[in-house]
């Protein structure tokens, strides 16, 4: 059997707090809590296994619209998560970075991120991108704004424009594009989630749901993703030959 292939890049939408606590007759954010452990696993494991880069979908610019209640649970839980763990983070050689629109969040989140991003910042191991008020139609309306304006003032050439510049002014910027995208809980959808950066990913979608993902589930997706055949675009006797010449 050939060796696994790890990913370079995962990215993770995790689901299924929500109705992980209603099994049980509990409250969503008692979910939400029990999924803090499954990242603290995640984390460890994708440092241990050789991953580089771990992106984490915690919040979107959708979930702006659920009950208030449980939007300031999910601001507490953020904040306790990042005080209680940046010092393991620290430790084990993690860098933390976030994507998203940081500005729509309360300051106290925003100065304990920032906090966290700073101390964690020359740490060279697994780069752990957490998706905070993330979408990614947001991203990219952003990205055409900046554009257009330095077209305006004529710092770009409109005809220059093309996906490696647009690349740049994405938030994502610098890193590689994700070669597996995981949606816990059973649904198979994207929810806004890296929609430029997935357009050649390998989808992986468990059953599980976020609280209950564990080490097998991770390495079952790694195994998966490593018997998948990536083609982009061309077919599968080119991909054949082009092994041969390895
Ligand atoms: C994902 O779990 C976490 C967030 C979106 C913050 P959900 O809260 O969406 O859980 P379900 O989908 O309702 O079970
Ligand atoms: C997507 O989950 C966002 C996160 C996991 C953070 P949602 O539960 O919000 O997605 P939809 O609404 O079911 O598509
Ligand atoms: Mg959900």
């Amino acid at each position: 059997m050939s060796e696994i292939k790890i990913p370079k890049h995962i990215a993770i939408i995790m689901d299924g707090n929500g109705r992980w606590a209603k099994k049980l007759g509990l409250n969503r954010i008692f979910g939400h809590r029990n999924g803090v452990a499954a990242v603290r696993e995640t984390v460890e494991i994708c440092g241990e296994i050789g991953v580089k880069y771990l992106t984490l979908y915690a919040f979107s610019l959708e979930n702006w619209h659920r009950p208030e209640d449980e939007i300031k649970s999910l601001m507490s839980l953020l904040i306790e998560a990042i005080i209680k763990e940046t010092p393991d983070l620290n430790k084990n050689n993690v860098q933390l970075r976030t994507i998203g629109d940081l500005s729509s969040f309360p300051e106290n989140v925003t100065d304990k991120l920032n906090q966290a991003i700073k101390i964690t910042s020359k740490n060279s191991g697994l780069i752990l991108t957490l998706a905070l008020s993330y979408s990614s139609r947001w991203e990219i309306s952003e990205a055409v704004k900046t554009i257009a304006k330095k077209a305006l003032a004529g710092e770009i050439e409109p005809e220059s424009i093309n996906e490696n510049v647009i690349e740049q002014y994405l938030t994502t910027h610098g890193m590689p594009d994700p070669e597996l995208i995981i949606r816990t809980s059973g649904e198979q959808r994207l929810s806004n989630f890296l929609l430029w950066q997935g357009a050649y990913s390998e989808f992986y979608f468990p059953d599980v749901l976020w609280p209950d993902f564990k080490k097998k589930d991770l390495m079952k997706a790694v195994n998966e993703y490593s018997q998948r055949e990536r083609r982009f675009g061309k077919t599968g006797e080119q991909i054949e030959q082009e092994k041969k010449l390895i």
